[in-house]
């Protein structure tokens, strides 16, 4: 997608995303636009391919879940190259060409709503007395690509608690940081800022939902979302809000940014099912980024079937027993 002034964007453009990334990818493959530039926005080409390691500063105490997935993991050179952050700019490669303009220091995370314990909280605060543990979890994308990452974070459910949602609070909702100045998509009407995310108050429970800090091993890249982010295993990748600065318990339904962008394409529950099709593309398969298949390679790459809550239904179904899926999409 090209950023373009506000008053030249369509709203038919703002969720092309894959389609326009469609048709660059049958553009570079015919051959028409292999400049290095371009081949260094493809998945696994660039830095994504150099097998680069992680860089940022370590964590240490970070024991290991023991419930990981033991499938190839994304190297990190590609986790933090290939990213969706639209704050950071629309083409996959701009987050981290952009990260610098994210200054995350001093953060402070603002809880209210249905809680006994509502407040402005540092990034301390939030921190200190959760231990730290890795969890490797795929990560599947709404544009039918899948990652497999070595998360560093603790249980969404052990941060809520302490701030004693009481009865009303039947969701959470949570927003990423405003400020055009540190994430300068903003100055963008691509989506409604800031970025707007939410659970039901038992999917944000749920043991599987993680606040992550880190990612191998080191703090959260700001390309990723740092410094705190959600990872919703089970769900498109766009649950997983980045750069969090707010939590609201809620009693009612709250606000998502891309429902609000296009409610017919993208739900309140985004449960990754591979028998229900986005409007405008089958999510039965799937390509893995795994940093095999360099450059134009990548694109050939074999897809894999999607699995149903992206592999782990048995620990998640439960929760939509009541649900028709293909309307609660
Ligand atoms: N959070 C914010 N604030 N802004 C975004 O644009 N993109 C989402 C999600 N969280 C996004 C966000 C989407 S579409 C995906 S697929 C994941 O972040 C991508 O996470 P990753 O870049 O770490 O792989």
């Amino acid at each position: 997608m090209i950023i373009k002034a506000a008053n030249k964007i369509r709203s038919s453009e703002i969720t092309s995303e894959d389609v326009f990334l469609k048709r660059r990818e049958l553009l570079q493959a015919a051959g028409l636009a292999l400049g290095a530039t371009t081949a260094a926005m493809l998945p696994g080409a660039g830095i994504a391919a150099s097998g680069d390691g992680p860089e940022g500063q370590k964590l240490d105490g970070v024991t290991a879940w023991a419930d990981s997935t033991s499938e190839k993991q994304t190297p990190w050179a590609q986790a933090t190259s290939y990213n969706n952050f639209y704050e950071l700019g629309t083409d996959k490669t701009d987050p981290q060409k952009n990260a610098s303009r994210l200054i995350t220091e001093p953060w402070s995370v603002e809880v209210n709503g249905e809680c006994a314990k509502p407040g402005k909280y540092t990034l301390e605060d939030i921190l200190k007395p959760h231990a730290l543990e890795e969890r490797v979890y795929r990560l599947r994308c709404v544009e039918a690509w899948s990652m497999v990452i070595p998360w560093v974070g603790f249980p969404l459910s052990d941060l809520l608690k302490r701030f004693e949602p009481n009865g009303n609070a039947r969701y959470v909702q949570f927003q990423t940081l405003h400020d055009p100045q540190r994430l300068p998509g903003q100055q963008y009407p691509v989506l409604q800022w800031p970025y707007v995310e939410g659970l039901r108050m038992d999917e944000a429970m749920h043991p599987l939902t993680l606040m992550a800090a880190g990612m191998y091993g080191r703090v959260l890249p700001n390309q990723s979302g740092a410094p705190l982010r959600l990872v919703v295993p089970w769900k498109y990748g766009f649950k997983s809000i980045k750069s969090i600065v707010r939590i609201s318990f809620t009693e009612t339904q709250p606000d998502t940014s891309w429902n609000l962008s296009a409610p017919r394409e993208y739900g309140f529950y985004s449960n990754v099912n591979p028998t229900v099709s986005h409007p405008r593309w089958s999510q039965a398969k799937e390509r893995r980024l795994d940093g095999d298949g360099k450059g134009l390679a990548a694109l050939f790459a074999e897809k894999q079937e999607t699995q149903m809550f992206n592999g782990y239904a048995e620990e998640v179904a439960g929760l939509y027993s009541d649900l028709d899926l293909t309307k609660n999409f």
